[in-house]
């Protein structure tokens, strides 16, 4: 991967990658903007990208932050089965953690259930939605966001928020970042419905056998079951099974 950076633009996207895309200099948020092509009849493997976001969506309703030049924001749409939905999370924390390690990050691990970390700060969110209408699956978005040059330095963020680039130790190019990042997505979605997915994503989970909170639960974070819920043991060893909600790192938070 080179380190030297054209400007993110449809003509670079262009030469590398294969899918429809969509890219914005600016827009509010790629998962609205990918929401509202998969309803009016995108294909699978198409992809909104976006510079900048001015209303990024992060989850718990938070918002999300990016700002020109510094970041990955991209929303990929994705026809999986209904039942395959909670894979989402697992597909893309194991994708942007093997582009972590391929740009020569050390220290990657995901904090649960989908926040790829290095050494223990916060890399990437993904923001997984699905687009149904009544019953029927119409089609889900995979949202993506990664630091990749954001000076975290004396901000509040510092002790929680890394980019890649500071990882890496180097420069990098988004163009080819997001190229690379698709390409493992789509590999590992071959692998949507296979148990080595929920088998590698287990294994790099950092949360397992910390303390941990969520919500006004407490305890051991003991096990995930296999659509990605959470087993917390109390202090009385009553077992609490959590599939979201805000986790807290009782040792060293990450957020
Ligand atoms: C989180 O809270 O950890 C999830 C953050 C997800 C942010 C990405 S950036 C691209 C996509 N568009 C959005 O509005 N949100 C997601």
């Amino acid at each position: 991967m080179s380190g030297f950076e054209m400007t993110l633009s449809h003509s670079i996207l262009a030469q590398k990658l294969a899918c429809p895309f969509k890219y914005f200099e600016r827009v509010e948020s790629t998962n609205d903007v990918a929401k509202a092509w998969l309803a009016a009849g995108a294909p699978a493997g198409a992809v909104v990208i976006a510079n900048e976001q001015t209303r990024g969506r992060g989850r718990h309703g938070r918002s999300w932050q990016t700002p020109p030049n510094e970041a990955l924001a991209l929303s990929l749409i994705l026809k999986p089965e209904a039942a395959q939905l909670p894979r989402l999370n697992m597909l893309a924390a194991l994708s942007v953690y093997d582009l972590a390690e391929e740009v020569g990050c050390e220290g990657v691990g995901i904090k649960w259930p989908n926040d790829v970390q290095i050494e223990g700060k916060k890399v990437c969110g993904l923001l997984p939605e699905a687009l149904w209408q009544a019953d029927r699956l119409i089609g889900a978005v995979l949202g993506i966001g990664v630091n990749v040059r954001a000076d975290f330095d004396f901000t509040p963020l510092s002790e929680r928020a890394i980019s890649l680039e500071d990882g890496a130790g180097r420069r990098l190019d988004r163009a080819e970042l997001i190229a690379a990042l698709i390409f493992k997505i789509e590999r590992w979605y071959r692998q949507i419905a296979a148990p080595g997915l929920f088998a590698n994503w287990k294994s790099r989970l950092t949360t397992l056998n910390q303390a941990v909170a969520i919500g006004n639960i407490s305890g051991v974070a003991i096990d995930v079951l296999s659509d990605g819920s959470l087993l917390i043991c109390d202090e009385s060893g009553r077992i609490h099974r959590t599939d979201g909600g805000m986790l807290q790192l009782l040792a060293a938070d990450g957020a």
